[in-house]
């Protein structure tokens, strides 16, 4: 075989080698010890001088010129080898890692549950500022300035002007001065209150409120909607007890209880033996109170009520201590 031929078929087996294996058995091909190229290189001396000096120079090219095209291929061939070796290392089948997802707090939950029963009872959703006036959160409430009432209602006082709200019914003034009747709102929110943390107080709560305003709007609707109530976030088999109660905006103004949900109204630690947990202050919105926002009292009546949502979730979750809202204890929050 002469060098030109045996220089050809050389390249192209190494190119074509697709293993380093293949590469390898190649090389022992061409220039192991028996090898086509070493054999031909051994045959130069045999020949004459002129032959042996163009003959040689061929040979040491295609010599050279293979090894220089070995080594690029082997290192081809054992970059992809590696590569190969490392994919097999990623098992695509693992399941993936689900990112550390959170989720609302029981508060929003039941405070979202108990507008959503509202709501759907015709009742609009209504917010308000938790940065109040004296107006709102007394005065036009029909607090009389300088009555021990607001001691009940007690708030934090900003300045001489602002305070922190210490309950959810400015919300009924704030919407009344805009609209005409009838209004029918119920309006959730944040309220401060200067009590120090126990197992039943805290500084900052949530309330619910619901005022609702028109001709002829009776004790009886308010009594029917507050059952409704309490049977759709308690269970239909709680009893619901009306009892007389005083709010200054309120005439007649009535507390409302459910049968204790622990003990079924037979008597227990969480209702003081009395068989009756008090959920809810409620009552006729007092005439003064529609004079105030411009209503006419004469054409026009109405009910209110305003209830804790922290007391409603532990009542509706048999929790013992308020504090447990505030704590941000993840093994308490997940239970939700
Ligand atoms: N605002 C009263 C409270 O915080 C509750 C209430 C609201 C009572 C509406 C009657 C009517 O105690």
């Amino acid at each position: 075989m002469d060098i030109e031929s045996l220089k050809q078929s050389s390249v192209k087996e190494i190119q074509e080698a697709k293993t380093l294996d293949e590469l390898e058995a190649v090389r022992i091909k061409y220039l192991g010890r028996k090898g086509l190229l070493t054999n031909f290189l051994k045959e130069i001396g045999k020949l004459t001088e002129d032959e042996r000096r163009t003959q040689g120079r061929l040979a040491n090219l295609a010599k050279n010129e293979f090894n220089s095209l070995f080594e690029q291929k082997k290192t081809e061939l054992e970059q992809v080898k590696e590569l190969s070796q490392a994919s097999s290392q990623i098992d695509l089948t693992l399941p993936g890692r689900k990112p550390w997802l959170g989720h609302k707090h029981p508060i929003t939950q039941v405070l979202q549950e108990i507008v959503e029963i509202f709501v759907g009872m015709g009742f609009e959703e209504k917010l308000g500022p938790e940065i109040e006036t004296e107006w709102y959160n007394y005065t036009a409430l029909n607090f009389p300035e300088d009555h021990p009432a607001r001691d009940q209602i007690a708030c934090f006082y900003l300045d001489n002007k602002y305070l922190l709200r210490s309950h959810t019914s400015p919300v009924q003034i704030r919407v009344m001065e805009k609209q005409k009747p009838p209004v029918r709102i119920i309006a959730p929110g944040r309220v401060f209150r200067p009590d120090a943390f126990d197992a039943s107080h805290a500084p900052v709560f949530h309330q619910v409120e619901g005022l609702y305003v028109d001709e002829n709007v009776s004790l009886a609707e308010l009594k029917g909607t507050l059952e409704t109530f309490c049977k759709k976030m308690f269970g239909e088999n709680v009893n619901v007890r009306f009892t007389p109660s005083y709010f200054p905006f309120t005439e007649p103004s009535a507390d409302i209880a459910i049968s204790c949900v622990i003990c079924d109204g037979a008597g227990c630690k969480t209702c003081k033996n009395t068989g009756w947990i008090e959920i809810l202050g409620s009552g006729m919105v007092h005439p003064a109170v529609l004079e105030n926002v411009g209503y006419d009292s004469e054409k026009y009546s109405g009910f209110a009520f305003g209830m804790g949502v922290e007391r409603v979730a532990m009542v509706k979750y048999r929790i013992d201590d308020i504090r447990l809202f505030f704590e941000n204890d993840i093994r308490f929050i997940n239970q939700f």
